[in-house]
């Protein structure tokens, strides 16, 4: 017995080892962490249960039957974060490069497989080199058995992709059905086709990160939701993201205990919006105040600044909050924002996450370049993601909600269960000066009375009265009191119940 014991562990320390000590060297060496080390540093200490260690590929071509690692290039198994039950894969690049095959795809469909069973989330981290040349066919199928898992798993339990290192080709597809991708900066990048085929094909020269690195998918293609300077700090903030989630949607998300008292008053908030309705100020400011212990986990901070979404707790609980940034395009909605915004709220209302959305909109982005991008089927995606969602919604216009822009953000109209207004709201069709240049067209040339008719429709419209009068808002609060109003309607929502009537699925305009 002691001689199979000791046989067991020579070969764990062989599997240990994954591709060997070189390419473990060459992996520290960029400044990677291993499959295994990225492992321990994000589960819980001791946690991690391994499965299919043993398990090894089946290829016999290119000379691959005497070239076989125990493992085979992808760690898999469950462990706890903060005690919650987690599924993990992690590619090891020191073994064919990460690349999937046949076998290494079966390790990642298994824990995919019981995370649905059970209920938790399956966090990928990923750094593999794409299908495993020397398989073909058989590597592409496993693809395709994660691609369908992941898309059964959608709206069941959380799927986080963290980008490692690279990913590239069909690769890439896994994790964009994920719910959220995050990457490292400079040692990750994501492309569908790297720099060489560009350069084939659109004679582009560029780099592989300029194509597909962090800084790109974060701020310019809008793919990836975050990126973190070191694995390290990765697989850390990672650990605090999923604290804010349930496990499943057949769960709430976790309550924390809170020193931040739900009654607590921001006074400075009565003096946030500027006298000028014209001067933007930082909304960020206002959803930083109003949040438990100032502790806001904003996504895609720099990608369609002109909206901020993110997670929060309010009392303890978790919500997901979506806020037009004055700063940036004056609020406006264009096409990034809204599918920026509409993804999040879809995830939320999966995921039995209350929104809470703070509004400051006046209206779409005009212009030809909207229009040609399709802004009327991407704005209608924030629409339709807000009016379906059956979570509890609570709303607070801050200042402009013009147009169609204010039926869009949470408003009472698309099932809003608590919408409040600030004093300095204005609720209209348009700006008073856009309101007047067109409905007193015949009176441009008098200035004086332009400038009658104007502060004639702002009395009248520009101001969250008339929309009180018709009960679109439940009250015009003080802004010092928001967070208490909030935690006080999030309260009485807490056991909301709401149906959608019964349908195969929405046609989402996509
Ligand atoms: C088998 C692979 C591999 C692959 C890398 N390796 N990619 N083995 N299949 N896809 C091996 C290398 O042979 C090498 O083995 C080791 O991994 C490390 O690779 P290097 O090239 O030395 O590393 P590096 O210079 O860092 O470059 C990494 C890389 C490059 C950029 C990922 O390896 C690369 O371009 N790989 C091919 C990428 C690709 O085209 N994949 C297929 C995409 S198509 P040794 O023994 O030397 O350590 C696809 C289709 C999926 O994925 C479709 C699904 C729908």
């Amino acid at each position: 017995m002691h001689d199979i014991i000791q046989q067991l562990e020579e070969k764990r320390d062989q599997a240990n080892l994954g591709g060997g000590q070189r390419r473990i060297d060459a992996q520290h060496s960029k400044g990677k962490l291993t499959a295994r080390e990225r492992i321990e540093l994000f589960l819980d200490p001791g946690s991690f249960e391994e499965y299919d260690m043993f398990k090894e590929h089946r290829c016999n071509d290119f000379g691959m039957q005497e070239q076989t690692v125990a493992s085979d290039g992808v760690v898999t198994g469950h462990g706890t974060v903060n005690g919650r039950l987690i599924f993990v894969f992690s590619q090891d690049f020191t073994v064919f490069g990460g690349s999937l095959s046949e076998a290494h795809a079966e390790k990642i469909c298994k824990v995919m497989d019981h995370a649905m069973k059970v209920g938790a989330p399956v966090i990928g981290l990923n750094d593999s080199g794409g299908a495993r040349i020397q398989e073909g066919v058989a590597s592409l199928a496993g693809y395709a058995e994660v691609f369908q898992r992941n898309v059964m798993a959608s709206g069941v339990v959380p799927q986080i992709s963290m980008i490692m290192g690279p990913c590239a080709g069909g690769a890439v597809y896994s994790p964009a059905m994920t719910d959220f991708i995050f990457m490292v900066k400079d040692t990750s990048y994501m492309f569908v086709t790297g720099p060489d085929v560009v350069k084939t094909v659109t004679h582009e020269e560029v780099t592989q990160e300029e194509l597909g690195g962090a800084v790109t998918h974060t701020s310019k293609s809008g793919v990836a939701d975050l990126a973190f300077e070191n694995d390290v700090e990765a697989l850390l903030q990672l650990r605090r993201f999923i604290d804010f989630l349930p496990s499943s949607n057949r769960e709430k998300p976790p309550v924390r205990p809170v020193q931040d008292d739900p009654n607590r008053e921001e006074l400075s908030l009565d003096t946030l919006i500027p006298d000028n309705p014209n001067k933007p100020y930082d909304m960020r400011e206002l959803i930083e105040k109003v949040v438990d212990e100032g502790d806001f986990f904003e996504l895609m901070p720099d990608y369609a600044g002109n909206i901020l979404i993110g997670f929060g707790r309010m009392n303890g609980q978790t919500v997901g909050f979506v806020a037009n940034q004055p700063m940036v395009l004056a609020g406006c909605l264009d096409i990034d924002s809204s599918k920026k915004a509409a993804r999040f709220v879809r995830f939320c209302d999966a995921f039995n996450i209350p929104i809470v959305t703070f509004v400051d909109v006046p209206g779409f982005l005009p212009g030809t370049s909207q229009e040609y991008g399709g802004i009327i089927k991407h704005g209608a995606k924030l629409l339709y993601a807000y009016a379906e969602a059956t979570v509890p919604k609570v709303t607070v216009i801050t200042r402009k909600a013009y147009g169609g822009a204010y039926d869009v953000m949470s408003s009472k109209h698309l099932r809003g269960d608590v919408n409040y207004a600030w004093p300095s709201a204005e609720i209209a069709v348009m700006g008073p000066k856009g309101a007047v240049e067109i409905i007193f067209r015949n009176e441009i040339g008098d200035a004086e009375k332009i400038e009658a008719r104007t502060e004639e429709y702002r009395q009248k419209f520009a101001n969250p009265f008339i929309a009180g009068h018709r009960g679109f808002i439940d009250d015009v609060i003080r802004p010092h009191g928001t967070r208490r109003r909030i935690c006080k309607s999030l309260s009485m929502l807490e056991n909301k119940e709401l149906e959608n009537p019964w349908k195969k699925h929405g046609n989402i305009p996509l």
